[in-house]
C-alpha cells in the first residue's frame, strides 16, 4: 500500500536521511532542498538506470554535461526571456501572491479568501545572473531553467565529435533552476532541481513516429525499470500546446493528491535548432521560429546520401529526477501487519535502486570474533561493486532490521555465535522476511541474485 499522505514521505525522509530542508539551520529557503545519504544513492541510482536505458542500452544516443550558467543571448533567442513566465496575482487584502493558474479559485485569494486580487502579470522564471569582473549588475547570465536548450545549442559540436545519421539523440542529466512563485508539495515543485532530459533529432516527415516511439518506451521504463505499477501511470496529453509544439503529453503518477507531472514527452519540431541558426531563411521552417541575429552556426543536418541540407525535428524526452525519487519511494512505502499483532514499516524498492544493497550485522556488539567475520563478509560484498554495503556494530538486531527496511535494503546478513561453529551465517530478506541459512561463501553470489532479480 502506498504511503496515505507526502508527510509519510517528509518524515521518512528526514528520520532516515534522505532529504533535508535546505539552509535549515537558518530557517530554511522555499524549494531548495539537500540529499543525505540514503538520498544522494538512491538518486544515484535513478539517473543510472536512466542512461542505462537512455544511452548505454542504444548505439543512437551521445551524452553531454552542460554548463549551468548560460549566455544571455541563448535564452533569449530560445524564447524564455520573453516568454518563460508564469501568470503572478497578489491579493490586496493580505498581500499574498499566488500563481493564477494553480488557484483552488482564481477569483478568490487561496489564503484568506478575500475577492479583492490583482489582474495578473507575467512573472520571469528564469534566475538572472551579473558575472564577470566588468559586470554592471545587469543580468548579463542565466542559470539555465532546463537542460535542453544548452543540448540544442551543442547539436553541431556533438555531430562533429561523434557523427550519426538521423535519427540520433543527445541525453542530459543536470540541474535546472526556476523562481517558482510557490514551490510546494515537498521536493515535487522546487527552485533549483534535476532533469533527465534527451533529445532526438528525427527527419521532419518522421517525427509522428519518433514521437509515439518515444511516449511508448518513457512509460515502459516507469513500469519495468522503477517498478511502478501501470495502474498508478496515466499519459495526460496537453490540451494547450506551446506555440512551437506539435504534440506535447505528459507522464502522470498519482500521488497522495491525485496524478501529476513526472515527464514530458513534446514534439518540438524544428523550433529549437532552427530559433539558434543564424541566417535560418536559407532553410524551410516554421513560422514561429525566431529571427537570430547573433549566433555563429547553422544547427542543421547534412543527409550523406542526398546532400539535402534541412534543420531536423525535435523529440523530447524531458524527466523530473526529484520526482522520480518522490514517486518511487512513495509507492515503495508499505505499513504491514506482522503475525504478531506488531505492525513495520518498509520501503520495498526494487533492488537495484535500494541506496544500501546489503548489511552485515553482527549479532553482538563488539564480539571480535563475530567482528572480524562480518567485516570480511563487508569487504568481500564490496568488491562486487553492487553500491552501498553497510557493517551495522550496534548489537541490536531488532533495530538494525526495522532501519534497513525503512532505507529499502534488499538483504541483512546476521553473523552469530553458530556461524563460529560451522561458517554459515543468516541471510534475512527485507520483503519477506524470510530468514534462511547458508555458508558464509556462497554470501556474494546470494547477494548478487537478489540485486539482480
Ligand atoms: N525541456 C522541457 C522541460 O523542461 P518541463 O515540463 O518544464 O519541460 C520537465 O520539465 C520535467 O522536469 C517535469 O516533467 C518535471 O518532472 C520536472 N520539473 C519541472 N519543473 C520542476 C520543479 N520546479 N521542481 C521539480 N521538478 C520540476
Amino acid at each position: 500500500m502506498p504511503a496515505k499522505t507526502i508527510n509519510d514521505i517528509v518524515a521518512l525522509c528526514k528520520r532516515r536521511g534522505f532529504i533535508f530542508t535546505g539552509s535549515e539551520i537558518y530557517g530554511g529557503l522555499g524549494g531548495a532542498y539537500d540529499y543525505g545519504p540514503y538520498g544522494v544513492e538512491l538518486m544515484r541510482n535513478i539517473r543510472n538506470a536512466w542512461w542505462n536505458a537512455m544511452v548505454y542500452s542504444r548505439n543512437d544516443v551521445e551524452g553531454l554535461d552542460a554548463a549551468q550558467i548560460s549566455n544571455r543571448l541563448m535564452w533569449k533567442y530560445s524564447g524564455h526571456e520573453g516568454g518563460f513566465s508564469d501568470p503572478l496575482v497578489e491579493c490586496k487584502k493580505c498581500g499574498a501572491r499566488m500563481r493564477q493558474d494553480k488557484m483552488a479559485d482564481p477569483t478568490k485569494c487561496d489564503n484568506c479568501g478575500s475577492t479583492d486580487i490583482t489582474e495578473p502579470r507575467a512573472y520571469q522564471l528564469m534566475m538572472g545572473l551579473s558575472i564577470g569582473a566588468m559586470a554592471d549588475g545587469a543580468i548579463n547570465a542565466y542559470l539555465r531553467p532546463e537542460t535542453a536548450t544548452t543540448t540544442y545549442v551543442n547539436f553541431k559540436n556533438v555531430l562533429d565529435a561523434r557523427p550519426h545519421k538521423l535519427p540520433f539523440g543527445i541525453a542530459q542529466i543536470g540541474k535546472a533552476f526556476r523562481n517558482e512563485i510557490s514551490p510546494r508539495g515537498f521536493v515535487f515543485r522546487m527552485r533549483e532541481f534535476e532533469q533527465a532530459e534527451m533529445q532526438y533529432f528525427v527527419r521532419p516527415d518522421t517525427d509522428e513516429q519518433y514521437f509515439e516511439m518515444w511516449r511508448d518506451a518513457r512509460m515502459a521504463w516507469w513500469i519495468d525499470v522503477l517498478g511502478i505499477p501501470a495502474a498508478h501511470l496515466r499519459f495526460t496529453p496537453h490540451e494547450k500546446l506551446a506555440h512551437y509544439a506539435k504534440a506535447a503529453v505528459d507522464i502522470e503518477y498519482e500521488f497522495p493528491d491525485g496524478f501529476a507531472e513526472v515527464e514530458g514527452i513534446h514534439n518540438r519540431q524544428d523550433f529549437d535548432l532552427g530559433s539558434h541558426t543564424k541566417a535560418q531563411n536559407e532553410f524551410k521552417i516554421s513560422a514561429n521560429v525566431m529571427d537570430n541575429k547573433d549566433s555563429t552556426v547553422k544547427l542543421s543536418y547534412s543527409d550523406p546520401q542526398t546532400g539535402e541540407n534541412f534543420i531536423p525535428y525535435v523529440i523530447e524526452t524531458a524527466m523530473g529526477v526529484n520526482r522520480a525519487m518522490l514517486a518511487v519511494m512513495h509507492n515503495a512505502y508499505t505499513e504491514e501487519e506482522l503475525p504478531d499483532g506488531k505492525s513495520r514499516l518498509v520501503l520495498k524498492l526494487r533492488p537495484k535502486l535500494a541506496p544500501v544493497k546489503a548489511a552485515v550485522i553482527p549479532l553482538a556488539r563488539n564480539v571480535p570474533e563475530l567482528l572480524d567475520i562480518a567485516t570480511n563478509i563487508e569487504n568481500d560484498l564490496r568488491r562486487l561493486a553492487i553500491g552501498r554495503i553497510e557493517l551495522e556494530n550496534s548489537g541490536n538486531i531488532g533495530k538494525n532490521y526495522r532501519r534497513h527496511d525503512e532505507i529499502g535494503t534488499p538483504v541483512c546478513i546476521t553473523v552469530d555465535h553458530q556461524t563460529l561453529e560451522d561458517a554459515t551465517v543468516t541471510l534475512r530478506l527485507r520483503d519477506t522476511m524470510e530468514q534462511r541459512r547458508i555458508k558464509i561463501d556462497d554470501v556474494p553470489r546470494a547477494v548478487l541474485d537478489i540485486i539482480n532479480g
